[in-house]
């Protein structure tokens, strides 16, 4: 079979950066479609550089599957490749071009290995952006809007909450009545920021770098039964209602509020769902507790919330980064595997570094 691309070759790059859930999406159906509309922060400094080298293959070798190979920092990872391989030959009805060409990816995160922070997000946006690229060159024709929200989509598929990644500052997905052009197939940018959560910062404290007992595939899975989800999905929706207009207006107080209790929401949903299992550490609990204290102290509008897992985040104002990360040297550190705490803020979005 003759390749309709033939000759063409190329190469284009991506850095894509990590999010943090404000409103978070626990539960998904279909394929990869979220019971409840998320919105979050798009990160700055922790993201996936990622670089993909295709090429046309021979003619006669056309449409004969994905041909591809996978370098993660440097070094083959015949367990990535797997999983990107897969994942790949799963997009093909939305990037047809994918079988004609032979294909290179290298990424690299600007986090250590094992500091227990998901790179799933940032991975897999970057990822999609290259691809969303590729077939942007070979047809031509996208409008930047378009281009992000097929590259959103293409995000979503690999890892749900990867699609909230590809916007600048802030993003929603999932249907929701409040958000124009909201949609569960990808993520649209949430469009009133006040400047000051366009500067909030994000510490990750590192409670623990090990891998979770649960994963969040499993996760999202037990919502299925748990006998809260219905209410869940509610609430979800009407805190995303509530923090759009804290966004919006700059209200720090009301934001932390839902921002605390939507972290512990979401660890509640782990502990009665059956089996049960928890992912809150001690240190974690300890951590919160002197958020609490010092805040209602100083008065320093200090708010925490949690992924899927044991890692705190600490949002705050970029006005009270000196005394908030003198309290997170003084009192937190001692509560981190290693002391180790990854300094982070509400980001640009994603930017081209190749093609
Ligand atoms: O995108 P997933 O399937 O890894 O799920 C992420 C779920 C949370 O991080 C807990 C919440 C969220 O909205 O990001």
């Amino acid at each position: 079979m003759s390749n309709p691309f033939k000759n063409i070759q190329g190469e284009v790059g991506w850095r894509s950066p990590s999010n943090i859930a404000l409103v978070k999406y626990w539960g998904k159906y279909g394929n990869q479609m979220p019971q409840n509309s998320s919105v979050s922060f798009t990160l700055r400094n922790a993201f996936t550089e990622t670089i993909v080298k295709y090429a046309a293959k021979p003619e006669g070798k056309a449409a004969s599957g994905i041909d591809l190979s996978f370098f993660f920092e440097g070094s083959t990872n015949p367990k990535f490749e797997d999983k990107i391989r897969k994942f790949l030959d799963s997009i093909i009805p939305h990037f047809p071009f994918l079988p004609h060409f032979t294909l290179e990816v290298s990424s690299h995160n600007s986090f250590p290995h094992s500091t227990g922070i998901a790179s799933s997000a940032s991975s897999m946006s970057a990822l999609a952006l290259c691809l969303t690229a590729i077939e942007n060159s070979l047809d031509g024709g996208l409008h930047p809007a378009q281009f992000l929200e097929k590259a959103s989509m293409i995000s979503r598929l690999g890892s749900g909450s990867a699609c909230r990644s590809v916007y600048p500052y802030a993003a929603v997905w999932g249907k929701h009545h409040d958000v124009a052009f909201s949609s569960n197939e990808y993520a649209v940018p949430l469009d009133q920021l006040h400047p000051v959560f366009q500067s909030f910062k994000d510490a990750i404290l590192i409670v623990s770098a090990d891998e979770k007992s649960v994963s969040s595939r499993a996760g999202h899975a037990l919502m299925e039964g748990n006998p809260f989800a219905e209410s869940r999905y509610k609430q979800a929706s009407t805190n995303l209602s509530r923090i759009a207009e804290y966004l919006k207006e700059g209200d720090i107080q009301n934001f932390g509020e839902i921002v605390e209790s939507e972290a512990l929401t979401l660890h509640a949903l782990m502990m009665c769902s059956t089996p049960s299992y928890m992912l809150m550490l001690p240190n974690t609990l300890k951590i919160i507790e002197l958020i609490k204290s010092f805040r209602s102290e100083k008065g320093v509008p200090l708010y925490f919330t949690l992924d899927a897992g044991p890692n705190v985040h600490l949002l705050y104002p970029a006005e009270n980064a000196a005394e908030v990360e003198n309290f997170i040297r003084q009192e937190l550190l001692s509560y981190c595997e290693n002391g180790r705490v990854i300094y982070d803020e509400v980001g640009s979005g994603p930017i081209k570094i190749k093609g």
